[in-house]
């Protein structure tokens, strides 16, 4: 194992690493970036159906959930799909009406958990077509699906999902992407889409180089703290659902990713709630790196200022309106649905040096299992 890690003294830190690499696994063979079009080969005799279907219901558990949540805008956005997304032990629990024109698609880095799994037969049962976003070839729940898609990201050692989880993100948005081809109404989202995609890797390689910067903010802001909040709106809620885990579970320091989502900011989820834990001690990263939802985020930086909270801003390279008092976090912009995919790399980042100054066994943290194979 030891020489598996090579120059990384963590597969967590490895595999972090490998991004730039494991997304373009992700699309090899299958993203034209001459014609602008995709191809995945499982599911192409399957679109028809997928197009006609009443429902995606997207099953997953814990990082691959999030990245469900992440795709979600994008599919709902380029198919004119209702989509669903559902943590696979919660859809169990209320045996939720399932029909033969559904379309389950089951999203995991093992595919061996067992609620997903679960969750799946239970679809089958009931007539529904199932896909697989699987990393593990072979698994369960490549083999017991109808079709579906590898993600082709190579093994995942850390019991922290890291770089499986920006492959499910880029799989899931080329089916998005492939299923919308029959529409020539959105070709020009779809070739954005994928000009984004091209650029995409030399993105996460640019923030990655940022590591130290990362190491020193982790080392004077938040090692010392109980607390941090993620706080970000719209296609960035999933990616503070997403940093407030690994914090959690590598760090072992509590963490919230809180929805700045609801139609009045102010009278919305933050009153609603984590505003309260808001105070001059409080760590607060705030993601608000630019697209349509940014004036609203910018009102919640404003009652978090009001409450003298310590923002971290995560925002772009180029964005000149943040306060000056802020810290912040720069990453390079792509189109806004794509931005989760570089914004989480900076988190990661964050959790895993929070870990290693914690004194975490980072690749096996306490109480945790790679797959969760009990339900
Ligand atoms: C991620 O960091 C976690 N260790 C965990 O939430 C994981 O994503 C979850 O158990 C799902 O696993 P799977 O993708 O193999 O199904």
């Amino acid at each position: 194992a030891e020489i598996m890690k090579g120059r990384y003294d963590h597969f967590m830190q490895k595999e972090i690493y490998e991004q730039p690499e494991s997304v373009v696994n992700t699309m090899r063979g299958r993203v034209n970036f001459d014609s602008r079009t995709i191809m995945l080969g499982g599911l192409k005799v399957y679109l028809p159906v997928i197009r006609r279907c009443r429902r995606l219901i997207f099953v997953a558990c814990g990082t691959s959930y999030h990245s469900c949540i992440a795709a979600r805008p994008v599919f709902e956005e380029l198919t004119d799909i209702p989509v669903a997304v559902e943590l696979a032990s919660d859809f169990l629990d209320r045996r939720t009406p399932v029909f033969r024109d559904d379309v389950g698609i089951f999203v995991s880095q093992s595919g061996e958990t067992a609620d997903t799994i679960l969750a799946m037969r239970y679809c089958l049962e009931r007539g529904a077509l199932c896909l697989g976003v699987v990393n593990a070839v072979g698994s369960t729940l490549s083999r017991e699906t109808h079709s579906g898609v590898h993600i082709n990201a190579g093994p995942e050692i850390g019991v922290a999902s890291t770089k499986a989880y920006t492959s499910q993100y880029v799989a899931l948005v080329m089916i998005a992407v492939q299923l919308s081809d029959d529409s020539i109404k959105k070709t020009a989202r779809r070739e954005q889409i994928i000009d984004g995609l091209h650029d995409i890797p030399e993105q996460i390689k640019k923030v990655l180089h940022m590591d130290k910067a990362l190491q020193q903010l982790a080392k004077d802001m938040l090692s010392h703290e109980k607390s941090l909040l993620i706080m970000g709106r719209g296609y960035q809620y999933a990616t503070c659902l997403e940093g407030a885990l690994k914090i959690k579970e590598v760090s072992y320091m509590h963490s919230e990713g809180a929805s700045l989502s609801c139609k009045r900011i102010l009278a919305g989820e933050l009153k609603h709630g984590p505003l309260a834990l808001v105070d001059e001690h409080l760590p607060v990263i705030f993601i608000m790196t630019r697209d349509s939802l940014y004036p609203k985020v910018q009102s919640a930086l404003a009652q978090v200022m009001a409450r003298k909270g310590r923002p971290i801003i995560l925002c772009n390279e180029d964005d000149l309106s943040i306060p000056e008092s802020a810290k912040v976090i720069r990453v390079p912009k792509t189109v806004d649905c794509l931005q989760g995919l570089i914004n989480v790399i900076p988190l990661q980042l964050l959790s895993y040096h929070l870990a290693v100054m914690n004194g975490v066994d980072v690749d096996f943290p306490r109480n945790l299992a790679k797959s969760v194979t009990t339900e």
